[in-house]
């Protein structure tokens, strides 16, 4: 099963939730293959613990722009079961190079046939925008998670993501589903969080994941040492928060 984490407002927690999702996944028993699509490359040193991809690695706009196999690209992380196609600042140019290409929405969804059928799971981190790389993993996906942080304009531009699923759905890939949406940075001391958690669950309803991920000073230590919060310290809030999800993930098929 293919997963996009996907929402173009930016630093909402796709990020982290992608990363965190697909340790969570790995650690329980799971393979998982993390497959980063944005150019700044936050997911990538979030699980090498502090390795970089060599100067010769293969990363994701290889793979997109010239068609290299997503396996010459694959990475082993510090967590066991998670591996990783690794991106870079040259997947900067790909959504507008990705224009002119016959098929160019189609190539994500070509390039993650194969590891589909080996990994159990599959998640991609998009960038924050609606463009092709983004929609290369709408078009790909089976299921789409929407991180959504606790704040007050937080359901702004859920109408036109909402949007471009329906178009994708019409157009390229009928079989899109939405796993859930996924608070995100919730502030237990603020009344705005908790107002916000219920705005999303009644104009969303059934689709909000139960858990919700509180804010959590944890969660922005673990990049520096490149482990995901699940990992780094599996006992905070947060990392049981993403423990959480990733069962509901599971449980929602
Ligand atoms: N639960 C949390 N508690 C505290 N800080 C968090 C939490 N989740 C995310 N952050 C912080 O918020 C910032 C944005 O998170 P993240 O990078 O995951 O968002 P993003 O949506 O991927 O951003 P972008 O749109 O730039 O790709 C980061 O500094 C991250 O460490
Ligand atoms: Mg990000």
């Amino acid at each position: 099963m293919i997963y996009a984490v996907a929402n173009q407002k930016g630093g909402v927690g796709k990020t982290t939730s992608t990363v965190n999702i697909a340790a969570a996944l790995a650690l329980m028993g799971n393979r998982v293959l993390l497959v980063d699509a944005d150019p700044q490359a936050n997911a990538t040193s979030g699980v090498l613990g502090g390795e970089r991809p060599g100067p010769g690695a293969r990363t994701m706009a290889d793979v997109l722009l010239d068609g290299v196999p997503v396996a010459s690209a694959c990475m082993r992380t510090t967590v066991p079961g998670l591996d990783l196609v690794p991106a870079s600042g040259d997947l900067a140019g790909a959504a507008v190079e990705l224009v002119e290409r016959e098929g160019r929405e189609g190539l994500m969804r070509a390039a993650l046939a194969a590891p589909a059928a080996e990994y159990g799971f599959v998640l991609v981190d998009c960038p924050p925008s609606l463009d092709l790389v983004t929609i290369n993993a709408l078009v790909a996906a089976d299921r789409l998670i929407v991180p959504v942080q606790c704040e007050y304009y937080a359901l702004e531009g859920l109408s036109r993501l909402m949007e471009t699923i329906g178009e994708v759905r019409a157009r390229l890939n009928p079989a899109l589903g939405i796993s859930g949406l996924l608070m995100t940075m919730h502030d237990p001391r603020t009344r705005i969080s908790g107002e916000v958690v219920a705005e999303v669950r009644t104009h969303f309803p059934g689709l909000v994941f139960e858990a919700v991920v509180p804010r959590n000073v944890r969660v922005t230590e673990s990049p520096s040492y490149g482990e995901p919060v699940v990992r780094y310290d599996p006992q905070c809030a947060a990392a049981a928060a993403y423990m959480q999800v990733a069962r509901e993930v599971v449980e929602r098929g």
